[in-house]
């Protein structure tokens, strides 16, 4: 695994001296709650130890210099001048530059390394850890106060109005307020967390079924505008204001579509709260059904999963120690995840991948995670 170590290191390597700060963000991985984030409603994420690392040191002139250990590349901007130029991942770090000094912030230049292991577009929010660790680059620079949901929400406008993606907020804030072996309630619309942790004895196991799927985006767009039509026939601002019963009692009038989606929403927010209780109470075996019944509900009504998906979620269901298992992030490829029994993981994990190979012909990755801070600084000089 990636560590501050190789961040300084290879700075050192590149730069001949030692770099002044290491900054690190999390990847994120959701427990439940899956795009509930951009209706106003309740997600239950929690940082997982992998992550996105910065060493670096401030500069005079304005400039920002990055050199991205795992893509071989380096790009550089001027903080006066910033500009599109096309789809790199250069982007994400220009991108919350111009979300922070939109927002008033006085930035300092830096150059530094930029590395990490969480696994690109496999559903572990890499982008988001990307946008957490440039923001927090900046503030050890600029030496501005460190206020974790402004910054996740100046992030996720870098992804929404820089880059393009059209994201709600749930992993910009995991990952800049994450708690270490907590999972965090977020209530979307008011930001505020509440943090649980995973019932004792108990480890949550993330499940890569190896695949990855182009034009997610437009597909997210579309779950996006048909929960939004849906909000506009209930006449409410966001989904999250319609309960069960409501829903229930109106639903009639909408196309069957729609219906399915809006029902995937409600009951999605119904299931996340509950989870939460249920972890709170330590109670793993409802935190499983909860689990099980969110992916039901996203591979029927929302129709977010696939094949791969779905066979992996099959596999941990009838592994050792399993109490449910369901896709995670915003779907059609990349993880599921499962919460399983501590003592019986490596177990788990060792099943689950010969039977997912045996059935798909392809070979999975399998994280048996620890919950993590969000991002975070550390100061070397
Ligand atoms: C992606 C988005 C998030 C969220 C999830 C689905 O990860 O970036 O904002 O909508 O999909 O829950």
């Amino acid at each position: 695994m990636t560590s501050s170590h190789d961040a300084i290191n290879a700075f050192q390597q590149r730069f001949a001296a030692d770099p002044d700060f290491v900054v690190r963000a999390p990847g994120r991985v959701n427990l439940i709650g899956e795009h509930t984030d951009y209706n106003d409603g309740f997600v239950l994420p929690m940082a997982i130890d992998r992550a996105i690392w910065i060493a670096l040191r401030p500069r005079t002139d304005q400039q920002v210099n990055v050199v991205s250990l795992d893509l071989d590349r380096s790009a550089s901007f001027g903080l006066a001048d910033l500009r599109h130029e096309g789809a790199s991942w250069i982007e994400y770090v220009k991108g919350v530059a111009w979300a922070l000094l939109g927002a008033g912030y006085q930035l300092t230049g830096w150059e530094g390394v930029l590395t990490g292991d969480v696994p690109r577009g496999a559903g572990l929010s890499s982008s988001a850890a990307v946008e957490l660790a440039t923001a927090r680059a900046f503030q050890a620079v600029s030496g501005f106060a460190w206020d974790p949901p402004a910054m996740a929400l100046l992030s996720q406008k870098a992804e929404n109005q820089w880059v393009g993606m059209n994201c709600g907020i749930m992993d910009q804030m995991i990952s800049a307020a994450g708690e270490a072996d907590h999972a965090l309630l977020i209530d979307c619309r008011s930001l505020q967390t509440t943090s649980v942790p995973l019932p004792h004895g108990t480890v949550a196991v993330i499940l890569d079924t190896s695949t990855r799927r182009g034009l997610v985006d437009s597909a997210y767009n579309e779950r996006r505008a048909q929960c939004e039509a849906a909000a506009r026939y209930f006449g409410v601002p966001a989904l999250r204001d319609v309960s069960l019963e409501r829903f229930e009692a109106e639903a009639g009038g909408l196309d069957e579509v729609t219906l399915r989606r809006a029902r995937h929403i409600i009951t999605e927010n119904a299931r996340t709260v509950a989870a939460a209780d249920a972890m709170a109470r330590g109670d793993a075996s409802e935190m499983g059904r909860l689990m099980d019944a969110s992916h039901a509900s996203m591979r029927d009504d929302f129709e977010i999963s696939g094949p791969e998906l779905n066979v992996m979620v099959d596999c941990a269901r009838q592994a050792p120690g399993c109490f449910g298992a369901r896709m995670t992030g915003g779907g059609f490829a990349g993880c599921a995840v499962a919460l399983v029994q501590a003592d019986r993981a490596d177990e788990f994990a060792a099943r689950v991948s010969a039977d997912y190979e045996a059935a798909t012909g392809l070979t999975p990755a399998i994280y048996i995670s620890v919950a993590s801070n969000g991002a975070s600084v550390e100061e070397l000089r």
